[in-house]
């Protein structure tokens, strides 16, 4: 199933500088990710511009990293991977801009990748053999959206958060309960020991048929019961908000929930008995167990991308580079960048 194709992942979306060298789409000869959570934490949250000269700092030493680390020289590589698309566009910019030009001085082939496409290549990596059909959850801080997915190349979407992202609820929940950015480690670790049916959330299912989400409903829930009704109240600090275990893994596991019982139900509908998870929130624990139940009972089998494969790397670039080029799909050198 592996080739010897050889491919240099570039990732710089988000906060993360990434790069990595991988063979065959699978083995990995190196990956290194430098992570700007340090500076963007004392925002609350990631700053754009801040973003972008980080990975203008980083961009170039953490390519030489993962290139040392694979103990390779250009001439073994095959090709040049680079996220163009979605993200942040100065943060894009950067790691767009380098894959040039070592495409160019290195005389390699370039190959443009979807970061949301490379999130579910990092789920499928997971596995020692594929059976396509797969059904796709891919949850982050940027999306959560379900796919159906035929081949690492070609995903149909299923359905997609209509307001915030998962993370992005966890990440701005984090806030509202003063725990640091990034929210969901945060909720994870401040909630490990809380109970979950502490305090009820609404888990919003949009009907008996929908395949979208939405938890930003969710998100003011949580407002109301540290600030009152109306979220005016000045002191968040109610009695019940001291028992901050049980509110964190309340609200944990009102937006686990939601996404397993969305899995399930998109499973279900399809009527494909295999589902895949990628994207930073894949991480989350409770996540991973409660999915795994949930699916075990409804006879769904499902892998989740390693965790250091679900939050941002450059090892999925590489890998879905790696299918691209050998499929033919190379980008030019005035290759754009895009948000959405
Ligand atoms: O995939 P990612 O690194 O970047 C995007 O493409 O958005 O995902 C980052 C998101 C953040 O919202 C972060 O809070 C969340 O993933 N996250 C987690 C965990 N680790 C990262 N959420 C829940 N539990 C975790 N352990
Ligand atoms: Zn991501």
């Amino acid at each position: 199933m592996t080739s010897a194709t050889v491919v240099l992942g570039i990732e710089s979306s988000c906060d993360e500088t990434a790069a990595a060298v991988v063979r065959g789409g699978r083995e990995v000869l190196s990956s290194v990710v430098h992570s700007q959570i340090a500076e963007h934490a004392v925002w609350g949250g990631v700053v754009p511009e801040i973003a972008g000269r980080g990975h203008l700092a980083k961009i170039a030493p953490t390519i030489q990293e993962a290139m040392a680390g694979a103990g390779i020289g250009p001439e073994s590589l095959d090709a040049i991977a680079v996220t163009s698309r979605p993200g942040l566009l100065g943060s894009l910019l950067v790691g767009v801009t380098a894959a040039k030009a070592l495409a160019w001085a290195w005389g390699k082939p370039l190959v443009d990748v979807h970061h949301i496409e490379a999130h579910a290549y990092a789920a499928l990596m997971s596995l020692e053999s594929w059976e396509f059909p797969y059904v796709t959850l891919i949850v982050s801080g940027g999306h959560t959206s379900l796919y159906r997915t035929d081949s690492p190349l070609a995903h149909e979407l299923l359905g997609a958060t209509i307001d915030d992202a998962a993370g992005e609820a966890l990440d701005k929940g984090a806030a509202m309960l003063g725990l640091p950015y990034p929210g969901g480690p945060s909720i994870e670790r401040a909630g490990a020991d809380g109970d979950p049916r502490a305090y009820a959330f609404k888990q919003p299912m949009l009907g008996p048929d929908s395949l979208d989400f939405s938890f930003s409903g969710m998100k003011t829930a949580l407002l109301y019961k540290l600030k009152g009704a109306g979220g005016r109240r000045e002191d968040p600090t109610l009695p019940e908000a001291r028992d901050l275990a049980g509110m964190a893994a309340s609200f944990e596991h009102a937006v686990v929930e939601t996404l397993a019982r969305k899995c399930l139900r998109a499973c279900e509908r399809t009527g494909i008995p295999r589902l895949l998870v990628g994207g930073g929130v894949g991480r989350n624990r409770r996540l991973r167990a409660r999915l795994g139940e949930r699916a075990a009972a409804a006879g769904v089998e499902v892998a989740f991308a390693r965790p250091e494969h679900c939050t941002d790397n450059a090892v999925m670039v590489a890998g879905l580079g790696c299918a691209r080029f050998e499929a033919g799909l190379l980008a030019d050198l005035d290759l754009d960048v895009a948000a959405r």
